[in-house]
Formats: structure tokens, sequence, C-alpha cells
């Protein structure tokens, strides 16, 4: 009996260790990793201002000058400073084409690209493309073709496709083109290739598909 009542002692105590060892765990783990912000102090500096740098530059046919952080992204200058809220940030990492802007003929990820690297670029957003008063045939072909569900990658998608025809008619080929000697087409593999950087989490692809091939020329 006694063996048992020590067994059993001796379980309590174990469990008890087992309790306290585990609260000094969660007490540890909430410890921050990183070492709290401190004060500046006489001995210590204050923290270095970010850098700042202007750049000029065309969007929309409009001059821009802003003076921004050197770390600020071509998006969030459109987006924060000049307020052209038509480019959207999806993923800010380069991975869903939300925010497709055309630099110098070229469809750029904006997020993916700081704002300095643009001085004296000409820049083109889902804005500089149309208004629900005057169009761009492929937003047009988009609101014919019900292109979209939420909206929210169709910036991306309009300036990806409108950037990425004018790739095919100068010649640029891609992933899967077959015949590298003859003019890359747009077929269906082309096109659907030539658009995988533009994620649509709606799954509107195959009108998106339509639209861009009315677009192109080559249905209806
Ligand atoms: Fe730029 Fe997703 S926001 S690729
Ligand atoms: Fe919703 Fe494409 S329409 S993500």
């Amino acid at each position: 009996m006694n063996d048992s009542r020590h067994d059993s002692g001796d379980l309590d105590m174990t469990r008890r260790g087992l309790l306290l060892g585990s609260a000094a765990t969660v007490a540890l783990s909430t410890v921050p990793l990183t070492a709290p912000a401190q004060a500046a102090t006489p001995d210590r500096p204050p923290a270095e201002k970010p850098a700042l740098a202007t750049v000029t530059f065309t969007v929309n046919g409009r001059s821009q000058k802003l003076e921004l952080d050197t770390r600020t992204t071509l998006l969030d200058a459109l987006r924060d400073h000049l307020h052209l809220t038509g480019t959207k940030k999806g993923c800010d990492h380069g991975q869903c084409g939300a925010c497709t802007v055309i630099v110098d003929g070229r469809r750029i990820n904006s997020c993916l690209s700081l704002a300095v690297m643009h001085e004296g670029d000409n820049i083109t957003t889902i804005e500089g493309l149309g208004a629900p008063s005057g169009m761009h045939p492929m937003q047009a072909a988009f609101v014919k073709h019900d292109g979209y569900q939420c909206g929210y990658c169709t910036p991306g998608q309009v300036c990806s496709a409108v950037a990425m025809l004018d790739e095919i008619k100068a010649g640029i080929p891609s992933h899967v083109t077959a015949d590298l000697t003859t003019a890359p087409q747009l077929t269906p593999i082309e096109l659907r290739e030539r658009m995988s950087g533009n994620i649509c989490r709606c799954g509107a692809y195959s009108n998106i598909v339509d639209a861009i091939t009315e677009v192109a020329g080559r249905g209806a």
C-alpha cells in the first residue's frame, strides 16, 4: 500500500513538474525575439532617417515629380503618392500580376520595381488606357465577355494583355513558341502561357481568353 501511495506521489510530482515546465516554456515563448526599440541617448545616436530621392517620370501622359523614400516601390508610388489606385496590390511579391503596368511599352510587376529606377520612364496604368466614357478596346472586350468576377485582378490582366499583344506583334517568342524562325502567332497555348503571370482567383480565365482573342482579331 505504501508503495502504491509513494508511486502516486511520484506521479503527482511528475505531473506538477511537467505543468511547471510547460508554463515556463509558454512564458519563454512569449518573450519577444527581437530587442525592443531603444530610444536615442547621449551615447547612442537616433536611427538614421530614410534616404530620399527625387524621381521624375510620365504617368498616363502627365509628368510627375516625386520625392520618395528610395525603398518605395513603383506600385506604392502610383497608389499612395499619385492616388492611381486602379493598379492593385495582390501579393506584393511578384506572384499574382495584379500590379501589372506598362513601362516604356513593356509590362512589369510594379511591386517588384523601385520607383526611383524609373527616372524618365513612360508609365501607363489602367487609368491611362481608358475610362468608362472611352474604354480601350481591351477594356471593352473584358466587359463584353464578362472577363472578371470580383475585378481585383482585372486592371493587371488588361494591362498585361495589351502589352502581350504588342510583344507578339514585335515577334518576341515565348517559352512555348515552337518555331523560333517564324513570327509567333496567338495560338491558345501561346495566349495562356504569355498571360500565365496574371492570376485570377475567381477563375474567369475562359472569358479573359475570349476577350483577348477578340481584340487580337481571331474570334468573335
Ligand atoms: Fe505585384 Fe502580386 S502585387 S505581382
Ligand atoms: Fe476576381 Fe480575377 S476577377 S481575381
